[in-house]
C-alpha cells in the first residue's frame, strides 16, 4: 500500500514538473517570431506527425538540406533542391519558379504539399487548436484562437529574422578585415567582365530576385521547365531564381536539381556549361561562351564564395 502510495506521490511529482516546463518553455514565447520559431521544428503540421519544416530546412546547415532532394512524410523525394530560408525578408519570390510572392503565402504551401508534410490545412488548424500548449500561445500573442493567417503571420515573422549579415564579406565591406589575396583576386573576378556572375548575383544578398536560365534545361534529361510552368511565357524556358550566394559553402548540393556536389563544381559549370550538359534550351547569352578561366581563377573565385559564410555556420573543416 505504501508502496503504491509512494509511486503515485512521485509519478504526480514528475507529471507536475514536466509540465511546468513545458509553462516554463511557453512563457518564454511571447512574439510572432519565437512562436514561429517553434512552429518551424513542430512535427505535428505533417500527415504522420514526422516531418517539420526544419526536417528539410536544417538550422545548422544554413536552413538548406544535405541531399539533392529531401524526403517528406511518404518517402518520396521532393521535384527540387531544398533552397536556404536565409535572407528571405527582401525576395519578391519564393520557390525556384517564384510561384509565392510572400513568405506568409508561401509557409502554408509545404503543409498541404503531398510530397512534403502533406496535411491540410484545416486539419492543421485543427491539431493548433486541440493543443493546449498552442492555443494558449496564440491567445497570448494574437488574442485569437488558430487561424490560416495568424499561423502564416508567424512562420513569416521568424522567417524574416534569418538575416546573416557577420561573414568575412561583411568584415571586408564595413572596412573591418581585409580578405586574403586569393579571395580579393575572387571578389574581382566575381564583379568582372570575364566571370561576369555579378551581372545576376548582385545586391546586398547576391541576387538579381530575377529569373534566369543558365543552361540547365534540354527537355531531355533535363526537363525541369522552371519559371514557364508558372507565367506561361515562352522566354522563361528552363529559367528558375537567381539564388542569393551567402552561406552558399553550407548549402550544398547545389542548383534547382541539387545537381553539384561542390562549389568547385559549379565553377567548373560556368567556365564551361556545354562540357557538362548538351543541347540546352534558351539559356542567357551572358552564358553562351565559355568564360576561359584558368585553374587559379577558379580557385579565387570559390575562395571569395566562401568569405560569405556568415560566422555562426563556421566548422572546423571549411
Ligand atoms: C520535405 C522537405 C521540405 C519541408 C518539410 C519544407 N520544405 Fe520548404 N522547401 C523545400 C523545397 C524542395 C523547396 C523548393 C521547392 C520549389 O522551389 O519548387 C522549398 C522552398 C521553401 C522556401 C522558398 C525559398 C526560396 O529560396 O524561394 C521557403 C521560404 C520554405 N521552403 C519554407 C518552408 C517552411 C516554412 C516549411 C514548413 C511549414 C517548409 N519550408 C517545409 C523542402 C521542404
Ligand atoms: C545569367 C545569370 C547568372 C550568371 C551570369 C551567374 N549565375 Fe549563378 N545562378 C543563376 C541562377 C538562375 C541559378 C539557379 C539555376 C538553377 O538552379 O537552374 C544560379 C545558381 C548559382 C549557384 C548555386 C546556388 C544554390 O544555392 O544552389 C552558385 C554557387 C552560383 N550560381 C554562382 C555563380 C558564379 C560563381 C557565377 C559566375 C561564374 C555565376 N553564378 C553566374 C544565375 C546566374
Amino acid at each position: 500500500m505504501r508502496k503504491i502510495f509512494l509511486f503515485i506521490a512521485s509519478l504526480s511529482a514528475f507529471i507536475l514538473l514536466v509540465s511546468a516546463g513545458f509553462n516554463d518553455q511557453s512563457k518564454k514565447i511571447n512574439t510572432k517570431e519565437a512562436l514561429g520559431k517553434k512552429l518551424f521544428s513542430e512535427k505535428i503540421l505533417s500527415l504522420d506527425s514526422t516531418v517539420s519544416c526544419a526536417s528539410c530546412h536544417i538550422p545548422s546547415y544554413a536552413f538548406a538540406d544535405t541531399v539533392a532532394f529531401s524526403i517528406g512524410i511518404n518517402g518520396i523525394p521532393t521535384k527540387r533542391n531544398t533552397p536556404s530560408v536565409l535572407n528571405m525578408k527582401n525576395r519578391p519570390y519564393f520557390f525556384w519558379d517564384g510561384r509565392a510572392s510572400s513568405l506568409e503565402e508561401q509557409s502554408l504551401m509545404p503543409i498541404k504539399n503531398p510530397d512534403e508534410m502533406g496535411l491540410p490545412i484545416e486539419e492543421a488548424i485543427k491539431r493548433l487548436n486541440k493543443n493546449p500548449i498552442y492555443r494558449q500561445l496564440f491567445k497570448k500573442i494574437f488574442n485569437q484562437p488558430v487561424t490560416e493567417k495568424n499561423l502564416a503571420a508567424a512562420f513569416a515573422a521568424f522567417e524574416k529574422t534569418l538575416e546573416t549579415v557577420d561573414s568575412k564579406f561583411d568584415d571586408w565591406s564595413n572596412n573591418i578585415k581585409n580578405l586574403n589575396a586569393s579571395e580579393e583576386r575572387g571578389r574581382l573576378l566575381f564583379i568582372g567582365s570575364k566571370a561576369k556572375c555579378f551581372d545576376c548575383h548582385f545586391m546586398e544578398d547576391f541576387t538579381n530576385d530575377d529569373f534566369k536560365n543558365i543552361g540547365l534545361f534540354n527537355g531531355e534529361d533535363l526537363n525541369d521547365s522552371g519559371r514557364i510552368l508558372i507565367s506561361r511565357e515562352k522566354t522563361d524556358l528552363g529559367k528558375f531564381k537567381t539564388p542569393g550566394l551567402r552561406n552558399v559553402a553550407v548549402t550544398a548540393p547545389y542548383m534547382h536539381n541539387g545537381m553539384f556536389a561542390t562549389l568547385e563544381d559549379v565553377v567548373e559549370y560556368y567556365n564551361e556549361p556545354s562540357r557538362f550538359v548538351s543541347n540546352a534550351e534558351n539559356t542567357d547569352k551572358a552564358l553562351l561562351k565559355p568564360l576561359g578561366l584558368t585553374a587559379r581563377e577558379k580557385k579565387d573565385l570559390v575562395a571569395f564564395l566562401k568569405t560569405l559564410t556568415d560566422k555562426k555556420f563556421y566548422r572546423k573543416k571549411m
